[in-house]
């Protein structure tokens, strides 16, 4: 298998746009649920406006942007009248009551408002400064997105009905969202690592120790392809991820020592295996050491690496318990099945010898 294969430029392709994509950032939040993103930059240079950019489907009935947490700050509302106006309304609330208009229409400059195709294109801006409000550097922003139009065309006595949607987001607009940036390598970080410590190199080690009866010669091929073109590549973009999201090599946490550890860890054993398969002889009667090492140097591993799931948790500040019962539920079970498959294999032996097929 050459490395200029076919499959590995593929691999290499994806693997690079999936880097790329959560590097690059922006001062934008989407909701999801609706489709309504907006981004907010602050002023460029000389410049001391800040420019609003909403983006939502042309069906929604109004849009809202507020300085600060929940209702009660500095808030932004834009609505489409029947005859095709587009109305800006800057208003101050209170949890749970009607907001209401202030004397400061005027901060807002509507400068945009496009519909294209089925999306509703709104600019803004606002000064930096305001009477009762500046926006920060770290800024939260409250959002909200209502179905139903307002159907007025009065920006001071309109009656916004309800929002369907609402809630509060932090950006950095300084260095683009950085903050949600980070959330996303350490996101993508764990979700690699997860899969390949324990999907993939737990189900090679059990092809190794369990399919030999069953697939002969295969179980070979696929242990190794596994390892070296799966886990090989996932393991060096999970640790990529993390590499950038710390801004380099740190060693003041257990789970970046032991990550460290495993990284080294795991091109060992990788070598230990290159190693087993060169000296392999099939008339060997006897397992050697180096073998044995290879065994257990895995094995090793995938407990070690057991350990950096509650402490990456740790570091990456979840408190919900849900994440670490899930783990520690999926721990039981894989640890149930190698009990139960190895005693299987051990019953099975006509000695009662705990003693592996030879390899084909
Ligand atoms: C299971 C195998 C895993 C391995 C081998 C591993 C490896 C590593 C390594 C080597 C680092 C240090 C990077 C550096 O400081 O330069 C690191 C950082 C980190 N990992 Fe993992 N990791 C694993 C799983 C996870 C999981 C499941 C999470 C859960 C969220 C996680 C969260 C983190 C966090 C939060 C950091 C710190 C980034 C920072 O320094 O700010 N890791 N990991
Ligand atoms: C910014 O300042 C420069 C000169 O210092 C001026 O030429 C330019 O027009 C200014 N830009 C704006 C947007 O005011
Ligand atoms: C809004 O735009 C008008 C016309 O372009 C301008 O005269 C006014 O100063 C702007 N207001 C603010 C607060 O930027
Ligand atoms: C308004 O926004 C649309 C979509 O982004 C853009 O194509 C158009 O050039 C903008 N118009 C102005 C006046 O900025």
């Amino acid at each position: 298998m050459s490395i200029y294969s076919k499959r590995n430029v593929w691999c290499a392709i994806v693997l690079y746009f999936a880097l790329v994509q959560v590097v690059i950032g922006e001062t934008k939040y989407c909701l999801k649920e609706v489709d309504y993103c907006f981004t907010i930059t602050l002023p460029q240079a000389n410049e001391t406006l800040v420019n609003f950019r909403l983006e939502a489907p042309s069906t929604a009935g109004w849009l809202g942007v507020g300085v600060g947490p929940g209702m009660d700050g500095y808030l932004m509302v834009v609505w489409i009248t029947s005859e095709g106006k587009t109305l800006l309304s800057q208003r101050v609330g209170e949890e749970g009551v009607q907001p209401m208009a202030t004397d400061q229409q005027a901060d807002l400059n509507l400068t945009n408002s496009t519909i294209v195709g089925d999306k509703l294109i709104i600019e803004f801006t606002r000064p930096l400064k305001v009477k009762t409000n500046t926006i920060k550097n770290k800024q939260t922003f409250a959002y909200a997105y209502a179905t139903i139009n307002p159907e007025s065309d009065d920006i001071v006595n309109v009656y916004l009905p309800r929002h369907d949607y609402r809630g509060n987001v932090k950006l950095d607009l300084e260095h683009g969202d950085s903050e949600l940036q980070y959330d996303k390598l350490i996101i993508a970080h764990a979700s690699l690592m997860s899969s390949v410590w324990f999907v993939l190199i737990p189900g090679a080690i059990f092809i190794a120790r369990f399919a030999r009866n069953l697939l002969p010669t295969t179980w070979f091929k696929l242990h190794v392809a596994i390892q070296l073109f799966l886990s090989t590549p996932i393991v060096l973009a999970g640790s990529v991820l993390s590499f950038v999201a710390a801004e380099g090599l740190k060693f003041d946490d257990p789970h970046r020592i032991i990550g460290f550890v495993l990284f080294l860890g795991f091109f060992i054993q990788l070598a230990i295996g290159a190693i087993h398969h060169h000296l392999y002889d099939p008339k060997r009667n006897g397992i050697p050491w180096w073998t044995k090492l290879h065994w257990w140097f895995g094995r090793s591993l995938v407990v070690l690496a057991a350990f950096q799931v509650p402490f990456g948790l740790k570091l990456f500040g979840v408190t919900d318990m849900v994440y670490y019962y899930i783990y520690y539920i999926y721990l039981f079970v894989i640890l149930i099945a190698f009990s139960f498959l190895s005693f299987r294999l051990w019953n099975r032996r006509p000695d009662n010898e705990f003693k592996r097929m030879e390899d084909s």
